[in-house]
C-alpha cells in the first residue's frame, strides 16, 4: 500500500532530524579531543616541570627539548639606567627599528621613536646575507629619518628565536622558528652576522651590546615599572617564556651566586613525544605542513601562527565529511595561513551577531550558511580555549618552580606579557589566567601587559650592559 503523503513527510522529517542529530554528535566527538580535563592539564604542568629540570641539568641539557637557555641578564632594572639606545626587534609580527631615550633620576622617563618595516617572505626564507642586508638597509633608512647617521649608538638586538648565549653580546642561533628559514644562519652568531652586514654597507657604525629574546625584553620592561616582575611571557605569533632562575640550578653556567634570567624556549616542549597523547590528527597535519616538521610542537598547539591552521584543518575535515559548506572545499579553505589571529579574534568576539560572523567568512571567500557559521565559531573557540589552557598549564609549572626554589608556601609574583594572541583575542587571556590560578593555587600571579616590551626591554638591557662594561673597564684600570 503506498504511504500517505503525511506519513512520508513525517518519515522524511524524522530522517533529517536523525541525520542532523548524528552530524551534531560527530562534530561534538571531533571537538571533544580538544577539551582537556583538569587532570590532563595537571599532567601537562608536571611534564613541563620535568622538561625544565632536563634543560637546566648539566648531563641532560644537550638532549633536552626545553632548552632553558642562559641569557646573561643577571638582574632586573634598578631605575639608574640612562642614555640613548638603538633597538632592533626581529621575530614578531613586524620588524622594527627604534630609538629609545632613557632618563634616570627622580622623574624617570622613556621616550621612543620607531619605524616598522616589512620583511618580505622571500627575505624571510632567502639567504642569511639577504636578511641581514635588508635589516641594515632598514637601520640606515631609520638613521636618515632621525638624522643620526654619525652617532655611534649602543644597540640592543631583540632577536626572538632560540640562541645559545655565552655572553650578553653573542648569540648562536639554534634553529629558526615561526615563518623564518634563512640559509647559513643556524649555528652562527647573529650579532656577528649583523656586524658583518653593517660593515658591508660602509655607511654607519653601531656598537652591538646585547642580543635579547623578546620574552626577556618583556620581563625587563615590566620590571622597570613593577619590581616583582620576574617572569616574561609571549603569546603571539610564537609562544615562549623566561624567568629569573637561581644560578645554583643553572648547571650549564659557572657560579652559584644570585640569579639569571633563563629563556625557556618552551615552544619546543613536546618535541620528544611527551605531549603525543593530547595531540590530535589536526595538530599532526599542521606540523607536517610546516617549515619545521617535528619541531615546536607545543608552540604549534598554542600560538597565533598556528591556531588558524588547526582551525582550517578541522574545517577541511568537517567539510569532507559533508557537515560544512555543503561539502565543497573552496580554494580559500585550501590556502595556508588564511585564519590569522585577528580573524579568529573577530569570529570569537561575543559582540558579533552570527550574521557578522558570516560576513567575516565571506570576506575570506568562504560562502557559509547560518549553521556553518555556528559550527565555525564553535571550532575556533574550542581550539583557542585549549591553547589558553595548555599555555596556562605551562605557566603554572613555572611559577610553582619559582615558589619551590625559594622554599615558600605562598608566592606573589608578576608576569610581564606581550603578544598579539594575548592582546587581541577576546577570551585567551581570561582562560589563561583562570588556568594558572587553578593549577598553581599556592601562587598569587599578577599579569602585567607590557607596552612595547621588546624595544624598550632591549634598550634597558643594553643600558645595563653598558654599565657593566664601564665597571669592568674601571676595575681593569685600577688593577693595572
Ligand atoms: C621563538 C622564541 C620566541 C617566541 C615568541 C618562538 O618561536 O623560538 O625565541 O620568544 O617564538 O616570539
Amino acid at each position: 500500500m503506498p504511504a500517505s503523503g503525511s506519513a512520508k513527510g513525517a518519515a522524511m522529517v524524522t530522517a533529517v532530524a536523525y541525520r542532523l542529530a548524528d552530524q551534531t554528535r560527530q562534530i561534538a566527538q571531533t571537538l571533544a579531543e580538544f577539551r582537556l580535563s583538569k587532570a590532563q592539564l595537571l599532567e601537562v604542568k608536571k611534564r613541563m616541570r620535568t622538561e625544565i629540570e632536563n634543560g637546566l641539568g648539566k648531563n641532560t641539557h644537550d638532549s633536552a627539548t626545553v632548552k632553558m637557555l642562559p641569557t646573561y641578564v643577571r638582574s632586573t632594572p634598578d631605575g639608574t639606567e640612562n642614555g640613548d639606545f638603538l633597538a632592533l626587534d626581529l621575530g614578531g609580527t613586524n620588524f622594527r627599528v627604534l630609538l629609545v631615550k632613557i632618563r634616570s633620576g627622580k622623574r624617570r622617563t622613556v621616550e621612543m621613536h620607531n619605524k616598522i618595516y616589512a620583511i618580505p617572505i622571500e627575505v624571510m626564507q632567502g639567504t642569511g646575507e639577504e636578511l641581514f642586508d635588508h635589516i641594515v638597509h632598514c637601520i640606515s633608512d631609520f638613521l636618515d629619518y632621525m638624522g643620526m647617521k654619525s652617532a655611534r649608538l649602543p644597540l640592543g638586538f631583540t632577536f626572538s628565536f632560540p640562541c645559545h648565549q655565552k655572553s650578553l653580546d653573542a648569540g648562536i642561533l639554534v634553529n629558526w622558528t615561526k615563518g623564518f628559514k634563512c640559509t647559513d644562519c643556524e649555528g652562527e652568531d647573529v650579532v656577528e652576522l649583523l656586524r658583518e652586514g653593517i660593515k658591508r654597507k660602509e655607511e654607519f657604525d653601531l656598537d652591538v651590546v646585547a642580543v635579547v629574546n623578546d620574552t626577556v625584553g618583556t620581563m625587563m620592561t615590566c620590571a622597570y615599572e613593577e619590581p616583582t616582575c620576574e617572569v616574561g611571557l609571549i603569546a603571539g605569533t610564537g609562544s615562549n617564556a623566561c624567568y629569573m632562575e637561581e644560578m645554583r640550578n643553572i648547571e650549564t653556567v659557572e657560579g652559584n651566586e644570585g640569579r639569571m634570567c633563563v629563556n625557556m624556549e618552551w615552544g619546543a616542549f613536546g618535541d620528544n613525544g611527551c605531549l603525543d597523547d593530547i595531540r590530535t590528527q589536526y595538530d599532526r597535519a599542521v606540523d607536517e605542513n610546516s617549515l619545521n616538521e617535528g619541531k615546536q610542537r607545543y608552540e604549534k598547539m598554542c600560538s597565533g601562527m598556528y591556531l588558524g591552521e588547526i582551525v582550517r584543518n578541522i574545517l577541511i575535515d568537517l567539510t569532507k565529511r559533508g557537515f560544512l559548506f555543503r561539502g565543497k572545499i573552496s580554494e580559500t579553505l585550501k590556502t595556508r595561513g588564511i585564519f590569522e589571529t585577528k580573524f579568529l579574534s573577530q569570529i570569537e568576539s561575543d559582540r558579533l551577531a552570527l550574521l557578522q560572523v558570516r560576513a567575516i567568512l565571506q570576506q575570506l571567500g568562504l560562502d557559509s550558511t547560518c549553521d556553518d557559521s555556528i559550527i565555525v565559531k564553535e571550532v575556533c573557540s574550542t581550539v583557542s580555549r585549549r591553547a589558553a589552557q595548555i599555555c596556562g598549564a605551562g605557566m603554572a609549572g613555572v611559577v610553582d618552580k619559582i615558589r619551590e626554589n625559594r622554599g615558600l608556601d605562598h608566592l606573589d609574583v608578576t608576569v610581564g606579557v606581550d603578544g598579539t594572541l594575548y592582546k587581541l583575542h577576546p577570551h585567551f587571556s581570561r582562560i589563561f589566567h583562570q588556568t594558572v590560578k587553578e593549577l598553581a593555587p599556592k601562587c598569587n600571579v599578577n599579569f602585567l601587559l607590557s607596552e612595547d616590551g621588546s624595544g624598550k626591554g632591549a634598550a634597558l638591557i643594553t643600558a645595563v650592559g653598558c654599565r657593566q662594561r664601564a665597571q669592568e673597564a674601571q676595575q681593569a684600570a685600577q688593577q693595572a
